[in-house]
Parts: C-alpha cells; structure tokens; sequence
C-alpha cells in the first residue's frame, strides 16, 4: 500500500511512518511543519531502513493537496494533521476548528475525487468527555467536550460518519488515543512539544533535564487510590502499530469502525513519576498543586475491541514508556 500521512512528521506520525515502513508499505509524509522539524524525515528513513515522499504542504490547501494526489498513487490516507494545544484552542478557538476541519474536509473531497476510499483518523479519548465510567468503551454515548480541540475531534468524527454514510465504499477507522508517550527505541523519534509542555511525560523529562524546577502535580484529592489523576499511557510504538492494523482493516471492511488504542490500565501521576526514577535513575523533584481546569479523575480505555477487530494489544510496560520517553530526549520529531 502506498500511504499518504498528513501531518507525519509529527511525535506520533513520525512514529508511524517508520511504523507502516516496517510492515513494507510505502510512505508519502505531507506536512506544513508548523509543529515539527523537517529534519524528522531523514531519521524516519534511518528507522525505516527505506526512502520515503516528503511533501510540503498545508492539508487545507485543497490545490496543493490535489496536485500530491495527481503525482502519487495513494491507496490509503492516515490524517494526523491537526493543532493538538488543549488551552491554545481556547485562545484561538477557529484556528482551531478551521484548521483542524478544514483538513478532514479537503481530504475528503480530494479523496473522492481521485477514488481513495481509505481513511483512518486521529481522534482522541477527549471525546468520551467527564461524565462516563472507565474504563471507557466505543459503544459510549460521548460527553461534552470542555475545550475547542476536543470539539474539533468530536466533529471529525460525526463528518467521518456522514461521509462514510453516504459513500459505501469508504472505509474508515476512528482511532482514539488514550495518552501516548515515549518514543522510538532508537532515540531518534521522541517528543518535543513547543514552550512550557502541557502534558505530563514531557514536563516530567524536562524536569529531569534540569531544564524545569519541579513538576506540579495537578490535585491529590481525586477519587483515585493515590489522589492523583489516572491516565492510559500507550507507548507511541504500540500506537503506531495500531495505525498499521487499521490500514490493513481497511483492506478488506468498509463503513466506520471505532477503536481504542490504549493499554487498559491507569496509572497516577505518582506512579508515573516513580516509574520514571526507576527506569532512569534521575530524580524528579515535585509539589503537590490545585487541580487543572477541565482534568478528569480517571480515563482509561477498555481495550476488547482492538484486539477483537484489529487484532492488536499494546505490549510496552510503564518502565519501556519512561526509558523511551527519556532516550528521546535530544532528538527532535517535533520542535
Ligand atoms: P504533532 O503536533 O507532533 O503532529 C501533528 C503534525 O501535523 C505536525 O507535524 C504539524 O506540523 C502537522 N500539521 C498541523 N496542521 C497541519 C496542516 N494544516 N497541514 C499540514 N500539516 C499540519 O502531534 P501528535 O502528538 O503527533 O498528534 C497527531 C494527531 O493525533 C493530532 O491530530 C492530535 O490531535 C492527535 N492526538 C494526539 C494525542 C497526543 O497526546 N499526542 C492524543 C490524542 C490525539
Ligand atoms: C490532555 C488534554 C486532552 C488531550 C491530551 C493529549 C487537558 C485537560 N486534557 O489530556 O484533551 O487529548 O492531553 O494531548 O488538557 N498532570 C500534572 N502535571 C502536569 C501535567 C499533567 O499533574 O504538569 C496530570 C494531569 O492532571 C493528568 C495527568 O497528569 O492527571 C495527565 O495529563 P496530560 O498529560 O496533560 O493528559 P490528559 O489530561 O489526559
């Protein structure tokens, strides 16, 4: 298969890239580098052991993006194209949903116009919102989404549903992703977020860099065994394995199928950083602060479905995120 990646050269589509090389499908990546560094592309083909297409163009601009189509035989499009800044999206709320929509949109059409009936999607586990029970499964009804970059998944996913509703030769997989970390086992594809990082494996790597004080642990009051937030960690190579699944399940199914990636287990933010010590032997000083506006106490995925439909489970222990997350470190996919 020949397989266009928008948005490629980013932490988890870098990651895939080298990913579907490995499966002996071929790579178009197509990304405006507006978060990542071009530089990403000769280390995919270092980890992939092959050349790959590298575009560069913005997925909203529709000429651009027909042109890429008219050169290359695309089988199939994996869309990771997309602002992922959860308080950035409040800010600039239609930045967001221009770009973040504008890029399934034009693909979509494109697609259709060059009869490419493969799609899988990069959605996320903020679409199940605050109010449901973990573990959470796919069959859920969602919940309100607390920011703009949730919403622009939420509406990804319904226009992905309608799209594939009205074209029964599409295929399309919803991949929600729990939380992925780490990197690839080389150090040469980790995660480089811009500025101050939101999340927590990069803030809890660049305190043991030295480069940051302390990590402020966001409330130790949830209703959790330790009080902190549990999350689903996925190491970014199991994630990109899921990628590869779905694109061979598109082979054969069309409509909509949607799917967990994640481990199926929580771990706190302790727990977290203390597997983080151990796997690295840094200390990672920190303080307990107020909680974080919109977190949940607990999401984590029931993981059934992917190993039923995909046949895929993540493999990787909390230890292989930290140590991976770590080796990452001074190699840029992202800036
Ligand atoms: P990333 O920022 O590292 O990668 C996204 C890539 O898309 C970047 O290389 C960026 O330059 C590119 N891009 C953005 N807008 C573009 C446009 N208009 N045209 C072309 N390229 C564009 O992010 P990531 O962590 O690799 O996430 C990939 C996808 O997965 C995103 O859609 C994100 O929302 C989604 N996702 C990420 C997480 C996470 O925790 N990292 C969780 C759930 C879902
Ligand atoms: C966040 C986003 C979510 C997005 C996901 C992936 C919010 C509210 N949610 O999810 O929409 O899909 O990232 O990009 O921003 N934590 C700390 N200290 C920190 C950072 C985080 O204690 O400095 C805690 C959080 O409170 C949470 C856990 O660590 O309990 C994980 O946080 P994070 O990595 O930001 O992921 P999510 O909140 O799950």
């Amino acid at each position: 298969m020949k397989v266009l990646m928008t948005g490629g050269a980013g932490f988890i589509g870098s990651n895939t890239a080298a990913a579907v090389l490995d499966a002996g499908h071929d790579v178009i990546v197509l990304d405006n580098y507006c978060n990542s560094d071009p530089g990403v592309i000769e280390r995919i083909e270092q980890v992939g052991g092959r050349p790959i297409v590298d575009i560069r163009c913005d997925v909203t601009d529709r000429e651009e993006v027909r042109r890429v189509f008219r050169e290359h035989k695309v089988d199939a499009v994996v869309h990771f194209a997309g602002l992922k800044a959860v308080g950035e999206s409040v800010q600039q709320p239609v930045r967001y949903y221009r770009n973040n929509l504008d890029g399934i949109l034009t693909m979509l059409e494109v697609m259709a116009e060059f009869g490419v009936k493969r799609f899988v999607f990069s959605s996320s586990a903020t679409v199940y919102g605050g109010d449901n029970q973990v573990p959470f499964t796919e069959e859920m009804p969602l919940g309100e989404c607390t920011n703009p970059y949730g919403w622009t998944k939420r509406m990804g996913e319904q226009i992905l549903r309608d799209a594939a509703a009205a074209d029964p030769e599409l295929s399309v997989v919803l991949l929600r992703y729990f939380n992925p970390v780490g990197g690839h086992e080389s150090g040469l594809l980790g995660e480089h977020p811009n500025g101050v990082p939101n999340n927590l494996m990069p803030y809890i790597v660049q305190v043991a860099q030295g480069k940051r004080e302390k990590l402020s642990v966001f409330g130790d009051d949830y209703d959790t065994p330790d009080g902190t937030g549990v999350r689903d960690y996925i190491h970014v190579t199991d994630l990109a394995k899921g990628h590869v699944a779905a694109l061979e399940y598109t082979l054969d199914h069309t409509g909509v199928e949607v799917v967990n990636l994640g481990t199926g287990h929580g771990v706190s933010v302790l727990e977290l950083v203390q597997a983080f010590e151990k796997a690295t032997g840094c200390t990672v000083p920190y303080e307990i602060a107020p909680r974080r506006a919109g977190d949940i106490a607990q999401c984590y995925a029931k993981v059934d479905k992917a190993q039923k439909v995909l046949n895929w489970r993540a493999d990787k222990t909390v230890e292989e995120m930290c140590r991976d997350s770590w080796n990452g470190r001074n190699t840029k996919a992202g800036q």
